[in-house]
């Protein structure tokens, strides 16, 4: 009859394997104490896990907006004067999705074409000091996969970055700024010395679409291509071979 109640079952089983000779109280109370503790463990380093994943999941990014693509291309400017309203976490989502979101999950596409699918740019977002929604200050590097923002540095490089740029007023008046950097390998290793060429003409479709999303969800925003290369490097802490092509400020214009 004990057969039938599996949690017997099992516990007598559990209790045969630590040790056969022992079938009495002893033995049942080690392996529940065992497994109190593995559990323990595991829950704790699950706790330890999510605690140090600095990975912010964003909001599924929409397919349906209220602007004509027409009328979206037609009203496009570029726009460098940012009032000091922040940005939603979905705003932030679905410019992020324009600029490299996946498309076509099954083969990887992304949302702005790249030549032979190599997808050869990163995207960073710098967020000011004062954070934006759910997002600290700081430096994330954008995710494709996962839709996702992963940080990259704890603290604002707004001011840094604006005299990376030269000065530029709008990235240091903008609420958050993306900036497009390549990592050449993935496409040389492909195209050779059409590589520059390619990598290019991608970014270009980038900030295309920056613009556009923008545009779309009354946002303003400029490309700016003025700056100090190896400036804006240090300031994002991107790896020395990745190369900044882009720095785009975003936010709402001024009234
Ligand atoms: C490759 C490139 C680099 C640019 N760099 C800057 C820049 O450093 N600073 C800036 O204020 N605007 C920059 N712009 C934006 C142009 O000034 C802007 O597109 C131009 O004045 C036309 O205005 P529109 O975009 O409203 O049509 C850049 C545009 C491109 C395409």
């Amino acid at each position: 009859m004990a057969a039938s109640n599996p949690s017997l079952y099992v516990e007598n089983t559990l209790t045969y394997w630590v040790s056969p000779a022992k079938k009495g109280g002893t033995a049942v109370v080690t392996i529940r104490a065992l497994l109190v503790v593995i559990l323990s463990v595991g829950l704790f380093l699950f706790s330890v896990a999510a605690q140090g994943s600095s990975v912010v999941e964003l909001p599924a990014p929409s397919t349906e907006g209220t602007l004509s693509v027409e009328r979206t291309i037609a009203r496009r400017r570029s726009i460098g004067n940012f009032s000091e309203k922040q940005l939603s976490l979905e705003e932030i989502s679905q410019l992020l999705w324009a600029a490299q979101g996946i498309t076509d999950r099954a083969r990887g596409y992304r949302s702005a074409p790249s030549a032979g699918a190599t997808y050869p740019l990163g995207v960073y977002l710098s967020v000011v000091p004062e954070g934006v929604g759910r997002l600290s200050a700081g430096v994330y590097r954008y995710l494709p996969a996962e839709h996702g923002l992963e940080r990259t540095l704890g603290e604002s490089r707004r001011l840094p970055l604006r005299e990376a740029a030269l000065g530029q007023a709008p990235v240091s008046e903008a609420p958050v700024t993306v900036v497009v950097a390549a990592e050449h390998a993935q496409t040389t290793s492909v195209y050779g010395s059409r590589r520059d060429r390619y990598v290019h003409l991608e970014t270009g479709h980038v900030g295309q679409n920056i613009y556009l999303q923008a545009e779309s969800l009354g946002l303003g925003t400029v490309v700016i291509g003025a700056f100090q290369d190896r400036e804006v490097q240090k300031v994002m802490d991107l790896l020395h071979h990745r190369e900044p092509l882009y720095i785009i400020p975003v936010g709402y214009p001024e009234e």
